[in-house]
């Protein structure tokens, strides 16, 4: 079946847009580019499993999709007759999770006659620096930092984007929570990470990869964490909790460190310094901090959005909906939902 699109393009649409990628559920609704909600339920069932279990994810997003919506409908005051397309994330993330949005999304656009438009959730992350003042003139380099990816992009427009450098392995988000767990800590961890950081100090020495160009590798800090944790444990069964807070701390310190590194280095290959975070581990008070603290010390302009659109959220989803409805980029009602699907 071919898109639906609209006679004739409208310069200010109202975009419903849909998060269904991994363990959250969120709609939102964007008018001519503004914000006007942005609802999230978060699903906590997966805590007792130390990870995102997906048949789990797929079945609460069932369940919480339909009033998300209703309650993104409501908060903005606006009914189902109001929206000039429907948003969602096509790819990547969990494919059941993935289905459960696209399916919701296509029944509306075909049950209301609008257009379907799909958003890759990578590219939504780094436009959710768009949502709010202040917001980065393109061109921007974005270091995109999540539980699934590791990414640093240069954003020419909203429509153009190119990947400078990603993770080879783990994502950052993954390395703090894998790191949490070695510690004995609860999924997800990298907020724990965060929290005990701040009474401890960096002492401890793990690994930081050298990887050439502008690409990252997080398996290796991980291992050297576990190596050194075993190490110690053999002779002082607390070690843990006895350091505990300096573990943390240096963790964080590996972890940051290895990610400010590369983003420095992009800055001076491209000479772009206008420099944004996204994704669910810029909300790391250690990640802030330093990222702040380079922008100050070598002259170029910082932004992180309110941590609400850094981690997984639909403000971000409906927002790129409108810059694609502007774009006249509508989606087939054959689209479909993939796990994995590059975006540049
Ligand atoms: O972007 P996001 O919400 O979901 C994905 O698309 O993955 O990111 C979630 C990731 C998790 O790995 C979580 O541990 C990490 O972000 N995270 C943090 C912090 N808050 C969330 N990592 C370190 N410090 C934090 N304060
Ligand atoms: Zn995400």
């Amino acid at each position: 079946m071919s898109s639906i699109t609209p006679k004739i393009l409208k310069s200010n649409p109202v975009i419903l847009g849909i998060e269904s990628s991994c363990d959250e559920t969120s709609a939102s609704v964007c008018s001519g580019g503004q914000i006007l909600s942005n609802i999230i339920a978060t699903q906590s069932i997966h805590e007792q499993y130390g990870g995102v279990v997906p048949e789990l994810a797929s079945r609460a997003h069932i369940q919480n999709i339909l009033p998300v919506v209703v309650n993104a409908l409501k908060n903005a005051q606006l009914d189902l007759g109001s929206l000039d397309a429907i948003a969602y994330t096509q790819a990547p993330g969990l494919i059941g999770a993935l289905l459960v949005g696209s399916s919701f999304a296509k029944s509306l656009s075909l049950g209301l006659n609008i257009p379907l438009i799909e958003v890759h959730h990578m590219q939504a992350h780094v436009l959710a620096n768009l949502i709010e003042e202040p917001r980065p003139a393109f061109p921007f380099l974005c270091l995109t930092v999540s539980g699934g990816h590791t990414q640093i992009v240069l954003a020419k427009s909203p429509m153009d984007f190119t990947i400078l450098g990603e993770t080879l392995d783990d994502a950052a988000g993954e390395a703090f929570d894998k790191s949490a767990k070695i510690l004995g800590l609860p999924y997800p961890g990298g907020p724990l990470i965060d929290r005990y950081a701040k009474e401890g100090k960096q002492v401890f020495p793990f690994a930081q990869p050298q990887i050439p160009d502008l690409n990252f590798s997080f398996s290796g800090i991980k291992t050297s964490i576990l190596y050194f944790i075993q190490k110690q444990i053999k002779t002082d069964p607390d070690f843990i909790t006895n350091n505990l807070q300096d573990l943390c701390a240096s963790i964080q310190y590996a972890l940051v460190e290895t990610l400010m590194k590369k983003l420095v280095k992009a800055i001076r290959q491209t000479g772009i310094r206008r420099v944004c975070l996204a994704g669910g581990v810029s909300a790391n008070s250690g990640l802030r901090k330093s990222f702040i603290r380079a922008g100050e010390t070598q002259g170029f302009e910082t932004f992180i959005p309110a941590f609400t659109y850094c981690t997984d959220n639909a403000a971000m989803i409906a927002l790129t909906g409108h810059y694609k409805y502007l774009n006249g980029s509508f989606a087939s009602l054959n689209s479909s939902p993939s796990a994995r699907a590059s975006w540049t």
